[in-house]
């Protein structure tokens, strides 16, 4: 009797314990909830915050992983079975969901968008097609996509969101056999160092078919659908197109002098050909003194509410080859649906004001658990296939730039390619 009371009593208490534990959580829940959600609501045009490195910075130089005073990075999760569980994540889990030219896709059976007639892209692109990311800042610290420790859940407060886009156009190309690169760039004397993005653009896509162009507060929602569907979506083909890029949120602030909405310049999609480098060309000498736009000089630098190399190529560049330039909607390529910008980011999610958090609980959903750790030590891992300086890209061209992973290794781990 005496036992069994104990018993009772230990339980009661384990209960209430229990129950006001869940409480307490429950309560910090819906305050990190409120704390998360009260931020400024305008979207900034061109919030992807290049800036300038920090003095010690050699422009341009390689990344050097930081060893000092790091803790001790925690052991790979799952070691041999990680090649296993991330082939499995790629071919199975997020495995490519349609073909380029399927005519509708259905993501979890909940939504219906279909082609046009007639699509044109009807094979996979493999490595014709390329990713590119550049930046100016090293992100080399700790949880940081170049830092010395891998990213994991485990640290979630400490995760960086910028990283976190890049780990996802990564991953994107990973499973579709895309071409991924990350170019670090040095900065321009006299203006914002996104306007390395023309000549980048243009070094790169002379060595592909197609090029995308995206910023690390960007990402990929739909890591099932492949980018083939998407050019077959917008009808964007190499002979009626060269560049393609989204509107903003339609509100004051994103017009240009002319009152027309701004097209965002952090997701680009970039055809191969000839009027794609006048307009590229044409874009990189917007801000230079004189020619070919004499006042386009006031967009070098940003300041708030002036947009830089978006602010020339909306208010100069896009009237020059309005032919040749695509306007997304902007709900399809551009922004996010907790924005509440009227833009939800269907394909491509822009989150310009959630790149502190709401990028988190995005790739989160999509590499959720272990899968980010894995992930983010494969990418370390592979890094000399797709990282380059901007002073090796220029002078080698990018596949020279980058090393060809050795044939079988290539195909054990990442599996991707052209279709057969
Ligand atoms: C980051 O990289 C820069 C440039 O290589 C270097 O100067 C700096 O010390 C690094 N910082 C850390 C924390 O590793
Ligand atoms: C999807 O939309 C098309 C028209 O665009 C329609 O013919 C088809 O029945 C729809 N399918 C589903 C499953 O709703
Ligand atoms: C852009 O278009 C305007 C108006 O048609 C024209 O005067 C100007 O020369 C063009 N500029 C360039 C760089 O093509």
């Amino acid at each position: 009797m005496v036992l069994a009371g104990a018993v009772r009593s230990t339980k009661g208490t384990v209960l209430v314990v229990g129950a006001v534990f869940f409480v307490v959580a429950f309560i910090g829940l819906i305050f990190n909830h409120l704390n998360s959600w009260d931020q400024p609501t305008r979207t900034n045009p061109e919030s992807d915050g290049f800036s300038a490195p920090p003095a010690n910075v050699v422009p341009g130089g390689a990344i050097t992983p930081s060893t000092s005073n790091a803790p001790a990075p925690p052991p790979p999760p799952f070691g041999e079975s990680a090649a296993a569980l991330r082939n499995f994540y790629l071919k199975q889990l997020r495995k490519p969901s349609v073909k380029p030219d399927d005519e509708r896709y259905h993501p979890w059976g909940a939504f219906n968008w279909s082609l046009p007639d007639n699509p044109r892209w009807k094979q996979r692109m493999g490595e014709s097609l390329c990713i590119i990311d550049l930046d100016n800042r090293p992100f080399n610290e700790s949880q940081q996509i170049f830092g010395p420790d891998a990213m994991t859940w485990d640290n979630a407060l400490a995760v960086h969101g910028l990283s976190l886009g890049v780990l996802n156009h990564w991953i994107y190309a990973k499973i579709h056999g895309y071409k991924y690169y990350y170019v670090a760039t040095e900065h321009y004397g006299d203006r914002r160092a996104s306007w390395k993005k023309p000549p980048i653009m243009t070094k790169i896509l002379k060595e592909h078919d197609v090029c995308l162009y995206i910023d690390s507060d960007a990402i990929f929602h739909r890591l099932d659908l492949p980018f083939e569907w998407l050019l077959n979506y917008w009808e964007l083909y190499p002979e009626s197109n060269s560049l393609a890029l989204a509107f903003d949120p339609d509100n004051d602030w994103n017009k240009d002098r002319f009152g027309k909405v701004y097209l965002n310049t952090g997701f680009i999609v970039a055809q191969n050909n000839p009027t794609t480098y006048k307009i590229l060309d044409t874009w990189q000498r917007c801000p230079d003194e004189g020619e070919p736009y004499p006042t386009c000089t006031e967009f070098r630098l940003n300041f708030p509410g002036q947009p830089t190399d978006q602010g020339g190529f909306g208010t100069f560049v896009r009237y020059n080859f309005s032919e040749s330039i695509r306007e997304l909607p902007c709900t399809e390529a551009n922004g996010y649906p907790e924005s509440d910008s009227g833009c939800k980011g269907q394909f491509i999610r822009h989150l310009w004001t959630g790149k502190h958090d709401q990028i988190k609980v995005d790739v989160g959903e999509q590499v959720p658990g272990p899968y980010l750790q894995m992930f983010h030590e494969q990418f370390k891992d592979e890094m000399d296939t797709f990282y380059m300086t901007e002073r090796d890209l220029m002078s080698k061209g990018p596949k020279a730039a980058t090393k060809k992973r050795p044939a079988t290794k290539a195909r054990k781990e990442s599996g991707n390619g052209k279709s057969p």
